[in-house]
């Protein structure tokens, strides 16, 4: 049976939302796939899914974005039942705490009893050809784990 996969963002200036969409492109002959801004999801249904991958810049000194906090806290009393998951984002190096989001994201999503098929990545602004390759290692990844 064909896969469903969630693809959850955040984004100011469309760095994020840019990678949600190449994720989106790459999953699509292999999964059914939605792409869902962050204030939007619900952090109870995402166990639904048979993957969540969850990209977000970092914002303030080193924080989640403020339209991630309430999904963030209620992951805190989700059991994600080992939905497989995957974390990345754009932000940036010119910050003392590179990608902490994405950090702290994996780390809830972990907490939360999700299955983490792929290693994080963290991608310092515009994304390169070798962001974009670590951006599709990652889709696979996910791909794989739903086999
Ligand atoms: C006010 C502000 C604070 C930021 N703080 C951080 C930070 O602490 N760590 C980090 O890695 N990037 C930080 N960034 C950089 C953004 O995460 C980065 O520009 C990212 O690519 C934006 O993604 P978007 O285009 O999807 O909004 C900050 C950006 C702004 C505007």
């Amino acid at each position: 049976m064909t896969p469903n996969i969630q693809i959850i963002y955040a984004s100011q200036s469309g760095r994020n939302q840019a990678i949600a969409g190449h994720l989106q492109a790459q999953l699509a002959s292999k999964a059914q796939t939605v792409i869902t801004e962050i204030s939007q999801a619900d952090a109870f249904e995402l166990s639904q899914s048979d993957a969540i991958i969850v990209v977000s810049y970092t914002f303030h000194d080193g924080d989640l974005p403020d339209e991630a906090q309430d999904f963030f806290e209620d992951l805190k009393d989700v059991d994600l039942d080992r939905t497989k998951f995957a974390v990345l984002g754009s932000s940036s190096k010119t910050h003392l705490h590179f990608g902490r989001a994405v950090d702290y994201l994996t780390i809830q999503l972990n907490s939360s009893n999700g299955e983490q098929v792929a290693d994080s990545v963290k991608i310092d602004r515009d994304a390169d050809d070798d962001d974009w390759a670590r951006v599709d290692q990652l889709a696979q990844r996910v791909l794989t784990s739903l086999a």
